[in-house]
């Protein structure tokens, strides 16, 4: 199976409580080990960040998502082919970031603080810029 990633950003909407953030999360755990799609969804007080890893039907479940009423300004960043999974055992992860955090992680590193603002301002990625990101925020 040929395998592909994507990335998208967009924005939460305030009416989108941890109640929602539960609800999102099974459906992730009900409906993504069936497809075999992993990856890792990142949100901040304001924003979402989510890496799909599977096959080309990713694209559809992207689809489906963008529809979704939790969130708007719905902006697809890379979507491409991929050699291996980056994160194969997690049907997907998921991290709260503050903005504290996002200080701490990205400390003394401008380029990374800057790739974090390009992510959310929905700024086109390359492949590797924005999953850097992400195997460093989720400690991989
Ligand atoms: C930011 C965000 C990420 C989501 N990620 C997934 C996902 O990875 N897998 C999934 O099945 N649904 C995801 N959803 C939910 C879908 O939009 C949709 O509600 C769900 O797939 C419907 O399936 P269900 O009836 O089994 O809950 C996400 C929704 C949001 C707002």
């Amino acid at each position: 199976m040929y395998l592909y990633q994507l990335v998208y950003t967009s924005r939460k909407k305030p009416s989108c409580n941890d109640k929602e953030i539960e609800k999102i999360l099974d459906s992730c755990k009900r409906n993504n080990p069936g497809k075999d799609i992993t990856g890792v969804l990142l949100h901040s007080n304001e924003h979402f960040i989510q890496y799909l890893e599977g096959s080309k039907d990713i694209i559809k479940l992207y689809d489906l998502i963008k529809e979704d009423t939790r969130h708007t300004g719905v902006v697809l960043l890379s979507y491409g082919p991929l050699k291996e999974r980056v994160f194969p055992s997690w049907h997907m992860g998921y991290k709260n970031i503050t903005n504290s955090k996002i200080d701490f992680l990205t400390d003394g590193n401008f380029n990374e603080k800057k790739v974090f603002e390009s992510i959310i301002k929905g700024e086109k990625q390359t492949d590797t810029s924005a999953v850097n990101l992400l195997i460093k925020f989720f400690n991989k």
